[in-house]
């Protein structure tokens, strides 16, 4: 039997995640954990250019640790682990900062919004996407699990590695991003994007009260439980499409067309249902949490992994760039 493909992805540990962060991408880190020979990290020095607070940085790289058990990754399936625990990613990094240029990463867009927004970008933010070349490339991936705010860091990804195998010769795979359409850009409260940074989230382990304060939150237009609605211009209705399944959303469909129900209804419908979606990925993560240090273990054993893995590559880039002499 030929051998898996690999795939790799991460999450930063930068508070709590939220239905976004889980249908953009952590959902099919588990759908895809038996197809592929996997590697899930928590990226937690990405996460420093924004988390500068020990207690927080170490609160949130566990409580991203819980989340992937919660939600089902097997660690007999999939490498979990922390990118601090394979330095050889920061080595290589440098690396490639060796070989890209400045008006290069002027062009990635979390660099262009932070400019944007008058920001002063420290440079770790700045040099973000070579740091997560590096991550893709030294596990030499071929798949690349991620929403569509993402995409533009994956082709970096693959320039970089051409960059490289030009410069020394072949020795990186170019990645493939893997993005679902239907859940490419996974909307918020406010119909933008779902995003922490907007205040616009529902969290995926959140509370019963929490799903109905953030759903009621939803905002919508001024019409009347009896005007025919578009549906694809709706908030709530776009939350639908990822919760209400079957022939209760054809229903809800032909209900909003028809003139046949109001937001509040849907709403309460929405909640039910989100309900039922998080409330047992909860309940797990609660379990989970009785047990920290024995879930803190797997973290342990897939850095070992994933260093090691790291390092024979490491070795090999080594050499080809004349940094290895004996
Ligand atoms: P992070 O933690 O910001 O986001 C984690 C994942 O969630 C996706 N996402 C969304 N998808 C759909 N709709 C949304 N509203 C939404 N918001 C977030 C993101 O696209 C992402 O897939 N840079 C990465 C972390 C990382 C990484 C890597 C990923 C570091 N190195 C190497 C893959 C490979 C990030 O943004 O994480």
């Amino acid at each position: 039997m030929a051998s898996k493909k690999i795939l790799l992805s991460g999450v930063k540990p930068t508070g709590r995640p939220h239905v976004g962060n889980y249908f953009g991408a952590m959902k099919q880190f588990v759908e895809l954990q038996n197809e592929f020979e996997s590697y899930i990290f928590i990226a937690d020095l990405h996460a420093l250019t924004t988390v500068q607070n020990k207690e927080e940085l170490e609160e949130n790289t566990a409580g991203v640790l819980l989340d992937y058990m919660a939600i089902g990754l097997d660690p007999k399936n999939v490498t979990i682990y922390k990118q601090s625990d394979v330095p050889q990613v920061a080595e290589l990094a440098w690396i490639f900062n060796c070989l890209t240029t400045v008006p290069y990463l002027e062009r990635a867009h979390a660099y262009k919004d932070a400019i944007a927004n008058k920001k002063e970008p420290n440079v770790g933010l700045f040099d973000y996407p070579i740091l997560m070349a590096a991550d893709i490339l030294i596990q030499d991936t071929d798949v690349v699990p991620v929403g569509q705010d993402q995409k533009q860091h994956v082709e970096i990804a693959r320039d970089t590695a051409q960059k490289f195998n030009n410069a020394f010769g072949e020795t990186f795979k170019l990645p493939d991003v893997l993005i679902l359409d239907q859940v490419a850009t996974v909307p918020g409260t406010d119909g933008r994007k779902m995003s922490k940074s907007y205040g616009n989230t529902i969290p995926l382990f959140a509370t019963d009260e929490e799903i109905e304060k953030a759903v009621m939150s939803i905002v919508t237009d001024s019409k009347l439980p009896d005007e025919p609605k578009d549906p694809e211009k709706d908030n709530v209705f776009a939350l639908h499409k990822l919760f209400t399944e079957g022939p209760e959303f054809a229903e809800l469909r032909d209900r909003y067309e028809a003139g046949k129900i109001g937001y509040k209804e849907s709403k309460e419908i929405l909640i039910k249902n989100i309900k039922k979606v998080i409330t047992p990925m909860r309940e797990r993560r609660q379990a989970l949490e009785e047990d920290k240090q024995a879930v803190l273990e797997v973290l342990k054993s897939g850095g070992k992994t994933a260093r090691e893995r790291a390092e024979k590559k490491m070795e090999e880039v080594r050499k080809l760039v004349g940094l290895k002499l004996y």
